[in-house]
């Protein structure tokens, strides 16, 4: 049964932002990006926070817009790739939603990313690396939270949509 709130988990690349948008739409909820909203509320982007705070100074701020959003109702959620990292995180988004994981393969992962700068977990050397090893850490981590697993490999964007959709 669809509880009120919506969220996608999943790595870099998997799409969370193009389907979560649509999916808004088709659900009526009001759908908000954590890295755009990490973003809006620090006044500065993503690479910088890396920069000046490190990784944990950004995880801290991820943790407490994932808190704050997921207390509010009617929400669509496209999560950053490393949300299921914390425990707190997780059980957040399971006890407070429905948990969607957009499953990809890194191939796609490094195809859809291939070009972006806003990634600073991507500027370093030999991304596949990167994004091999992080899946290896987060699958588990996305399945343990997950409700639905859709593939978004293959199909179109407004397939996947339809196919949560059907399985809400
Ligand atoms: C990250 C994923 C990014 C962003 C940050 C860290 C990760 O979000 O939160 O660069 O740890 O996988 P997207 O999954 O939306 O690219």
């Amino acid at each position: 049964m669809l509880k009120q709130n919506v969220y996608l988990v999943g790595p870099m690349g998997a799409g969370k932002s193009t389907i979560g948008r649509l999916l808004s739409q088709e659900l009526k909820l009001e759908f908000i990006d954590s890295d755009k909203e990490i973003e809006d509320r620090c006044g500065c982007n993503i690479p910088w926070i890396f920069d000046v705070e490190g990784e944990q100074g950004f995880r801290d701020r991820e943790s407490q817009a994932i808190d704050d959003i997921t207390q509010q109702s009617g929400i669509l959620l496209a999560t950053g790739g490393g949300a299921v990292n914390r425990p707190e995180n997780r059980q957040h988004l399971s006890a407070r939603g429905t948990v969607v994981y957009l499953c990809t393969s890194v191939e796609q992962q490094l195809a859809r990313t291939e070009k972006d700068k806003n990634r600073p977990l991507l500027q370093r050397p030999n991304p596949k690396k990167v994004l091999q090893e992080l899946m290896v850490q987060r699958d588990p981590l996305y399945r343990e939270v997950a409700d639905i697993i859709v593939h978004t490999d293959e199909s179109n964007p407004k397939l996947v949509v339809q196919e949560i959709i059907d399985k809400l």
